[in-house]
């Protein structure tokens, strides 16, 4: 299918997971993909697997001069932006009492910050070349509710819900669509870092928190990047031209709202 023909897409974090998948997706449906990410060597290997389409770009979304240099990148490369995928994002646990400021500071800087800042710089080169482009925030379940052992993780994802709807109003008067997506469980080596964290702060087997939450799911196991692409493809689409300051969840009826 061609549903996005012609149009050039950036997806942060897209070396592995959920963005190398989301850049599969669009590729074919005609798009081309910078694969930004700061393990700049597995985003040349993405690439590679996905051939002429793609391309990495070294990226950083903590640091203003690496987005700033992401962006120009791929606007030399592409000619524009049509759709930023704004998927980097790293997971944390802990319980409150062992929570460091540290651990803090750094989560916060990659999943709000990164988020922020790397839409502010997409949407300066949309509005500047009068694109009427789309942005796609990676939100969560997480950021619907809070958990006894994820506060911090938490609270980024319910900031990424909120600064979808604050940026999302200020730039549809632009032709600008911002929209989330919130996945629930999916496997995949971040699942393997969070199992990790259970293993240790609730003394579960490896494996055993990926079975319970997997069985917990009513749809009757954890999802895969694939389950989430056609909400990536749709958001990203002339078809979802009306849509607006969304939050879509995709996680096999775990959370309604
Ligand atoms: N996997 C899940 O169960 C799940 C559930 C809900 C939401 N999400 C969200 O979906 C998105 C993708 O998840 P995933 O499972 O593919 O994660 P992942 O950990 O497999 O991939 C994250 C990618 O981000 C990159 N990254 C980390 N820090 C970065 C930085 N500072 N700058 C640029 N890139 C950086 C990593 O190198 C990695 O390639 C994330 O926003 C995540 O929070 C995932």
């Amino acid at each position: 299918m061609s549903r996005l023909a012609g149009k050039c897409a950036l997806i942060t974090g897209a070396a592995r997971g959920i963005g190398a998948a989301f850049a599969e997706a669009y590729i074919a449906e005609g798009a081309r993909v910078a694969i930004a990410d700061i393990d700049i060597a597995r985003a040349r290997d993405t690439a590679a697997a996905l051939g002429k389409a793609a391309f990495a770009v070294e990226m950083d979304v903590t640091r203003q001069e690496s987005i700033d240099a992401a962006v120009a990148e791929t606007v030399a490369r592409l000619g524009r932006i049509d759709i930023l995928v704004n998927n980097a994002a790293l997971f944390t646990a802990a319980p409150i009492t062992e929570i460091t400021r540290e651990d803090y500071i750094r989560v916060f800087d990659i999943n709000v910050g990164g988020t922020l800042f790397t839409l502010q710089a997409v949407a300066r080169h949309m509005i500047a070349q009068g694109i009427k482009g789309r942005i796609i925030n990676m939100a969560s379940q997480a950021g619907r509710r809070g958990e006894p052992l994820v506060a911090v993780y938490c609270a980024t994802k319910a900031s990424v819900i909120s600064l979808t709807q604050s940026a999302a109003l200020n730039l549809i008067g632009h032709g600008i669509n911002v929209n989330a997506i919130a996945p629930g469980v999916v496997d995949g080596e971040h699942w393997d870092g969070v199992d990790a964290f259970f293993a240790k702060y609730e003394g579960k087997a490896p494996g055993q928190k990926k079975r319970e939450v997997g069985a917990a799911v009513p749809y009757g196991r954890m999802g895969t990047a694939r389950d989430l692409t056609g909400m990536a493809i749709f958001l990203a689409s002339d078809e979802a031209e009306y849509i607006v300051a969304q939050c879509y969840n995709v996680d096999g009826g775990q959370w309604m709202s």
